[in-house]
């Protein structure tokens, strides 16, 4: 019997990690503590940092693989966890090796990047943001946990809670876009997924909140790149979403790769220690983002590995993702000093309590279950799941003279070089995500449609190269039908890590595929699969309806048929502004007014001469193929007083012909405050369904805390003075009216 279950088996049994949904991670009970204290007690130096390092098997790598003797490093306790390793059978195997043939028998943790779904694939997140669906955003993450711990997964690096202002970083499609408010409620609603209320149940999984922090920041929208931003903004904007998930009990956190305030993510004490250990009391560990400590060298902080080992843990790292600094160095800088055994004991009792809260000391082997396997994966349900949410991602962006939806009948073209497509579907990280399973545009609409219609298709052009040769073809499939489907866009790996463009537009010849067919004069759709905004002007000057789909995963083509014939009336709202050109980037919804605010009377206000200085598309934005109409917008009173609230409510009525669901949103405005504050910031949204001809009155309730904000000396306040209330379907199209708050 291995030395930590001797100690334990009487105890374990009878302890509860004693977790709440949405809660933070409590502290372990008194017994389990004093079993982790003296395991520590018990571990060389080289046991502890093998529990502070995590290196990727040989399944499927992220980056530059460094280690190919993973499992001699598992038989010799140098390595405490392991990546890109899935499977019962596989996970089983290495954890045997780990629990019966190591000194100590500590099990491994095994991690994965289960971003938007693991064998079921989801929509992208930032897709499955446009729903503002919280519940059905919390269903999949649910799903994607239950399907990866029966894969013996205990672990996933997300959620990615980076706002991003910037629709040149291809990670943009990973997180939940521009704003503040709506990412926190969406990182939080995917943590309670990954970790439901017990982090012991054997389909629970460790969330991981990344990249910490501001990565989304990055300058000019280029991966990787420098941040420079004050710390007002830091807090204000970039913040929230990771105390949040503190707040709901995340067990793990990544550091990011970019510098915030000249000092490399990875070794920056002010982040890791003074706010998220210290500030928050953040109680869970902190793995580094891949070799983001090995890279405090080119950033220029650090002359050498050893060096950059001793910043990161002594700044607040506690595992070394692939980098193998700690691996080679600690043992060393602890010896001569550099790092004291505190530190590094506090870091194995953080990775420690994980695996104790996942009930790994008392059954190592729980996650890794053939049977559950078998019996939980790619299931019927999860496949409708995947469904559902995915056709509450779409955006219908426009749909003049209601050409959507589409009637059952006579013949549609399908067409472009994603209309038969089924690998980009499923997105970039779509993890153990099989593309063949995914069911392309083309299918989902020749089984929607079944017989009650003729489906012709032509691919028209590839998505990124400039060979027209396709496009006659496609022409005269076109002139053989009554309607264009025309499905366009990026290729999955046009966005996520080190995947930013400069440029924004349709790839290729798409958009010149788009202007021969329109010569046809057949009504045209055009399906958009992309993981950021584009750039799209001609489309929306010339063609009628639109639809942005993201990539929405292994049910993409049934979900969009669902769409294109009304089987599902489109619900979604743009979680991110779509420029007009690049050039006006960063553009989003809550900036500031400026001096010389807007005035197309007047040359020296703030504007460009060549394009206008409103979006495309604005934050919130998505039509429906119903109508809805706000009307009688009050307030319970004109004065909110300190330590009360107030209610804003609107009568919201579905003034078309069916029914439909509405994102009712609501936005404030502090009219002078110390600090300027933005023209607007969401502080609420409802979704609601409505039938035709039906209304419903929706209550907001504010509170002065609601209207805090960051000032000179950081503290967070609100201040009294004039608001303004703003309610409507996107941030533009709104209604408003005024109180004040008294203090
Ligand atoms: C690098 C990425 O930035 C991070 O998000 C991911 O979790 C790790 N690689 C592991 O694959």
């Amino acid at each position: 019997m291995k030395y930590y279950q001797a100690l334990t088996c009487s105890i374990l049994l009878s302890l509860s990690t004693g977790m709440a949904v949405g809660q933070p991670l409590p502290a372990l009970p008194e017994a389990a503590t004093q079993f982790i204290d003296s395991l520590i007690q018990a571990m060389t130096i080289e046991e502890k940092t093998g529990q502070l390092t995590l290196f990727t098997s040989d399944i499927d790598v992220t980056g530059p693989t460094m280690r190919e003797n993973y499992k001699e490093d598992i038989l010799s306790g140098k390595v405490g966890a392991i990546f890109n390793a899935y499977g019962a059978a596989y996970t089983r195997d290495l954890q045997r090796m780990a629990v019966e043939e190591t000194r100590l028998g500590i099990p491994l943790l095994f991690g994965y990047d289960v971003i938007h779904g693991h064998r079921t694939i989801f929509p992208i997140p930032l897709g499955e943001t446009a729903s503002w669906d919280l519940e059905a955003i919390e269903k999949a993450a649910r799903i994607a946990a239950v399907e990866a711990s029966s894969e013996g997964l205990h672990w996933t690096f997300a959620p990615m809670v980076d706002v991003a202002r910037d629709p040149r970083w291809g990670r943009i499609a990973e997180g939940a876009g521009e704003d503040t408010y709506l990412g926190t409620k969406v990182a939080v609603a995917r943590v309670k997924g990954f970790q439901g209320n017990d982090l012991r149940a054997e389909n629970t999984v460790l969330a991981c909140t990344k990249h910490f922090a501001a990565y989304g920041a990055a300058q000019a929208g280029r991966d990787y790149n420098t941040v420079d931003i004050s710390e007002m903004v830091l807090r204000e904007t970039y913040l929230p979403p990771f105390e949040a998930t503190v707040e709901a009990g995340v067990a793990t956190f990544m550091t990011s790769f970019n510098e915030l305030f000249g000092v490399p993510a990875t070794g920056s004490e002010f982040l890791l220690t003074d706010i998220l250990k210290e500030e928050w009391n953040f109680q869970g560990f902190v793995v580094t983002d891949y070799t983001s400590i090995n890279e405090m060298i080119p950033h220029g902080v650090a002359a050498d590995e050893k060096e950059a080992g001793a910043l990161a843990i002594n700044a607040g790292v506690d595992m070394d993702m692939q980098g193998a600094v700690f691996y080679n160095h600690l043992p060393a800088l602890v010896k001569e000093g550099k790092v004291s055994e505190a530190t590094v004991d506090e870091a194995v009792r953080r990775v420690l309590e994980a695996k104790y809260r996942l009930g790994l000391f008392e059954d190592p082997y729980r996650y890794s279950n053939e049977q559950r396997e078998q019996d939980s994966v790619m299931t019927e349900a999860h496949w409708a799941v995947a469904r559902d949410v995915a056709r509450k991602s779409i955006v219908l962006l426009k749909n003049d003279n209601n050409v959507l939806p589409l009637e059952k009948s006579g013949t549609v073209a399908v067409i472009g070089p994603l209309a038969d497509n089924q690998k980009e579907l499923i997105g970039s990280w779509s993890a153990a995500g099989d593309w063949k399973t995914s069911t392309s545009l083309l299918e989902g609409i020749r089984q929607q449609v079944g017989q009650q219609a003729k489906v012709v298709y032509a691919k028209g052009a590839n998505i990124n190269d400039d060979s027209t040769q396709l496009f006659q073809e496609a022409v005269e499939v076109a002139n053989s039908a009554d309607v264009i489907v025309l499905a366009l866009g990026e290729e999955a790996l046009m966005s996520g890590e080190a995947a930013s463009r400069s440029d924004i537009n349709l790839p290729g010849v798409q958009l010149a595929l788009a202007q021969e067919l329109q010569k046809t004069g057949k009504p045209m759709v055009v399906v958009l699969m992309n993981g950021r905004p584009l750039t799209i002007n001609w489309l929306d000057d010339n063609v009628p309806a639109i639809l942005e789909t993201w990539f929405l995963g292994q049910q993409a083509g049934h979900a969009i048929a669902d769409v294109l014939f009304g089987d599902y009336n489109p619900s979604g709202k743009l979680p991110v502004t779509f420029p007009r050109n690049v050039g006006q980037v960063p553009i989003y919804y809550n900036h500031k007014n400026t001096g010389r605010p807007f005035d197309q009377e007047n040359k020296y206000t703030t504007k460009y001469l060549d394009v206008a200085n409103e979006p495309l598309y604005p934050f919130g934005y998505g039509l429906s193929y119903t109508t809805f109409a706000y009307s009688d917008l009050t307030l319970s009173s004109q004065t909110l007083q300190a330590n009360d609230s107030l209610q804003v409510s609107v009568t919201v009525r579905n003034t078309g012909e069916v029914a439909g669901h509405e994102v009712v949103q609501l936005y404030v405005r502090d009219l002078v405050g110390s600090i300027t504050r933005p023209v607007k910031e969401l502080k609420g949204f409802q979704k609601i369904g409505l039938n035709p001809g039906a209304s419903q009155t929706v209550t907001f309730t504010i509170k002065p805390e609601d209207l805090a904000f960051y000032h000179s000396d950081l503290s967070f306040k609100p201040e009294a003075g004039q608001f303004k209330v703003f309610v409507g379907g996107n941030s533009e199209e709104v209604q408003e009216i005024d109180f004040t708050l008294a203090l």
